[in-house]
């Protein structure tokens, strides 16, 4: 079976992939392959972080992998925080503090359009393929909802009444940014394999 690397550490992220790949490729994920340090995230976009990280794992081990990048795209705030999303209220800023600053800079907007993005890049045979995955909805005023991460508690996604954090998991993980970034990554790899 042929083998591929995820530049992650998130348990979730490599069990969701390492499902959808069963029996037709192998996944490991970073730990795996004895990469213990942070991978640097210098981009100022989603690709280019996507980007890195796979060309890193490229560079380091000489193996086919992937990597992903996610950011929320709030369009009053001119598409911040975007690649920042994870460091908006600064570098190891805990989730509730990046969603109490959120609400803060949307206090006196009345457009509150935004959208989830996720940036897959693949490198197989030296070739660097990108898939992307988009959910569009808005932004409430107050936290609903306890699952979930992130800015979940405050994303209603167009279609929906509940925010992501209200949502039934499996419901948020079939109709999500990853889940369709996801889904094209894996119908690509399945039509080569
Ligand atoms: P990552 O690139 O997947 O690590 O995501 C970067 C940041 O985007 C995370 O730290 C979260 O703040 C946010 N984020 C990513 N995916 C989601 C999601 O599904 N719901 C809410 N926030 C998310």
């Amino acid at each position: 079976m042929e083998k591929l690397v995820f530049a992650t550490n998130n348990p979730h992220k490599l069990q969701e992939v390492r499902a959808m790949l069963a029996g037709k490729f192998e996944v490991a994920g970073l730990k795996d392959i004895g990469c213990t340090e942070d991978i640097p995230e210098t981009g100022v976009t989603l690709d280019e972080n996507a980007s890195i990280k796979s060309h890193y794992v490229l560079h380091n081990y000489q193996i086919d992998c992937f990597a992903d990048d996610t950011g929320l795209e709030v369009d009053a705030l001119g598409g911040r925080p975007g690649v920042y999303s994870a460091r908006y209220a600064g570098e190891g800023a805990s989730y509730e503090k990046n969603v109490t600053k959120l609400l803060k800079e949307l206090a006196d907007k009345t457009d509150r359009t935004a959208r989830f993005r996720t940036v897959i890049s693949l490198i197989l045979n030296g070739n660097e393929y990108r898939f992307e995955g988009t959910v569009e909805g808005r932004i409430i005023k107050e936290r609903r909802g306890s699952s979930g991460f992130g800015y979940d508690p405050v994303f209603i996604p167009e279609g929906y009444s509940q925010t992501f954090a209200e949502m039934d998991p499996d419901l948020k993980n079939r109709i999500s940014h990853r889940a369709r970034a996801t889904q094209k990554f894996v119908d690509f790899l399945l039509s080569k394999g």
